[in-house]
């Protein structure tokens, strides 16, 4: 497995494989690789002759500096991991690579950063978009692997990958949500879980296998109340947002007609740990 942590060698590694016309996947990460990650480079790998996988922890997308100092870095473990897969290479840019000046760009989602984690966590999206584009533009896979569980991240990588970089033909794959027994969806922030705060956790599939039944007998507001009503039973977990929202464009919808594909979205604090997840409605 090649390790490369500058633009330049990246090229020249990028190049060869294009020279061999061989067919690159490529799964972006800030590290601290869990079983969903690895599942997304083994997806990558069955699909492409080659799989890049970057580990960049990326200062822009970090509303809060303090959480960016505290985020973890695990290299030798998460090489280990991507070693044993047999992913082809990681590419370790330090911060000074990807960001020689300022990155001053801003990005319009067409509306799709106006609710939820977009509303929760500002300029968020703007940072995750700065740095996936400079990624798209330097790797130029021809797949690349997003989780569901980070829905909102998912269809905002897809509009700039559509509206910013068409050229470059990337195709966008939606990877499932992998869950622990329990239904918690699997994060590197679980691991900041107590052992009974990961069980509590489990409410948070409960509650949206609940919205996913219930959506036909209630009207959306009387299931949303219905599930704030269920959360706040337990006084650790602080509800950020739980909402039902149009797949196609995000929007919080207020009745199911004219929508043809909805899902519920939920963020919430538990033991100071942020989680969030979404089910599918229909
Ligand atoms: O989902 C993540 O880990 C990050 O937001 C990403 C896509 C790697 C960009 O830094």
């Amino acid at each position: 497995m090649k390790i490369i942590q500058t633009a330049r060698q990246l090229d020249d590694f990028i190049m060869i494989c294009r020279q061999s016309e061989l067919k690159i996947g490529f799964v972006p990460t800030m590290g601290a690789l869990h079983k969903g990650h690895i599942t997304l480079v083994e997806q990558s790998i069955k699909e492409n002759d080659i799989t890049i996988c970057s580990i960049f922890v990326n200062p822009t997308q970090f509303n809060d500096p303090e959480d960016f100092k505290k985020y973890p870095n695990t290299f030798e473990e998460d090489a280990k991991m991507l070693r044993e897969i047999n992913c082809s290479a990681i590419f370790f840019p330090a911060v000074k690579e990807m960001y020689p000046q300022k990155d001053e760009r801003i990005f319009d989602f067409d509306g799709l950063d106006n609710t939820m984690e977009g509303k929760f966590r500002p300029g968020h999206f703007n940072g995750v978009a700065q740095i996936v584009s400079k990624l798209f533009e330097m790797v130029r896979p021809n797949n690349t692997y997003f989780g569901e569980k980070d829905f909102q991240q998912l269809a905002i990588v897809k509009k700039i990958n559509e509206k910013y970089l068409s050229l470059l033909n990337i195709n966008v794959v939606a990877c499932p949500t992998l869950r622990e027994s329990n239904g918690l969806a699997i994060s590197s922030r679980n691991k900041l879980l107590s052992d009974k705060s990961k069980d509590e956790a489990g409410i948070i599939y409960n509650c949206l296998n609940i919205a996913k039944y219930l959506y036909k007998y209630l009207t959306v507001n009387d299931l949303k109340k219905y599930i704030i009503d269920i959360i706040s039973l337990n006084p650790n977990i602080k509800l950020e947002y739980f909402e039902i929202v149009d797949s196609n464009n995000l929007q919080i919808i207020e009745n199911y007609q004219n929508i043809k594909n909805a899902r519920a979205c939920i963020a919430l604090v538990i033991e100071k740990v942020r989680l969030i997840d979404n089910i599918e409605i229909f």
